[in-house]
């Protein structure tokens, strides 16, 4: 099978393109990471690219402050010299713009530890404790120009618990986080999403609704 490229965008710790790699090596997933760009330095997800002899490299947000259009044309001339076929957003803390959009439209791919449209942005599992929901999760979904606000793909649910904190819940969602995004990955790589105004509808095989009841 055809194994999709990606281009992965982070800015911190990488749990999540962690997970992807995984699921790749695992013969799980049929994708290729072809670059991973961070706009920190120091990202350890940098570190954890390198280990399994991924393309990893550090485009300076520094130099490209208040010049995001910029910034982002350069993201698409390195995607495209890999020949990136799908860009995944783990854990990447800027806002993008439209010249990555229109280089990539409906071909962007976004993680949020909420369940989407409740609790967009940042510091969610605190708001979500703070408001006092009973269940939170995550959402992965495609992205556009708005803040966390493109067709949904896939989401899971997590329960909050009485004595959750902050970090117990935004463990408990780190956990399904790195389920989900792989799935929705692998969706994409077989050509079974299908994308009709705001929905994203699984074509052929399980639903999405069968693959969590299997596996929740
Ligand atoms: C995750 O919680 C993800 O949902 C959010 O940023 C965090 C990234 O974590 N967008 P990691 O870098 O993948 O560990």
């Amino acid at each position: 099978m055809h194994k999709v490229k990606l281009g992965v965008l982070v800015s911190g710790r990488g749990s999540n393109l962690q997970a992807i790699i995984d699921n790749i090596e695992k013969g799980l997933l049929p994708a290729e990471i072809v670059i991973v760009i961070s706009d920190q330095p120091d990202a350890y997800s940098l570190e954890r690219a390198r280990k399994h002899n991924i393309p990893a490299i550090h485009i300076s947000e520094k130099e490209y402050r208040g010049k995001r259009d910029d910034y982002d044309a350069v993201l698409v001339t390195e995607f495209q010299k890999k020949n990136v076929e799908l860009v995944c957003l783990a854990g990447f803390m800027r806002i993008i713009t439209p010249t990555l959009i229109k280089a990539y439209p409906n071909r962007i791919l976004n993680i949020h530890p909420a369940l989407l449209p409740a609790f967009p942005g940042l510091h969610v599992q605190k708001a979500a404790l703070d408001h006092g929901v009973k269940f939170s999760g995550c959402t992965v979904h495609f992205v556009d120009e708005g803040m966390d606000t493109g067709p949904i793909i896939i989401q899971a649910v997590v329960p909050i618990l009485d004595n959750d904190t902050v970090d117990s819940l935004s463990e408990r969602i780190l956990r399904q986080e790195h389920k989900i995004y792989s799935r929705a990955i692998k969706l994409y790589a077989e050509g079974r999403l299908k994308t009709d105004g705001r929905r994203v509808l699984v074509i052929g095989g399980k639903t999405i609704a069968d693959e969590f009841l299997l596996n929740p």
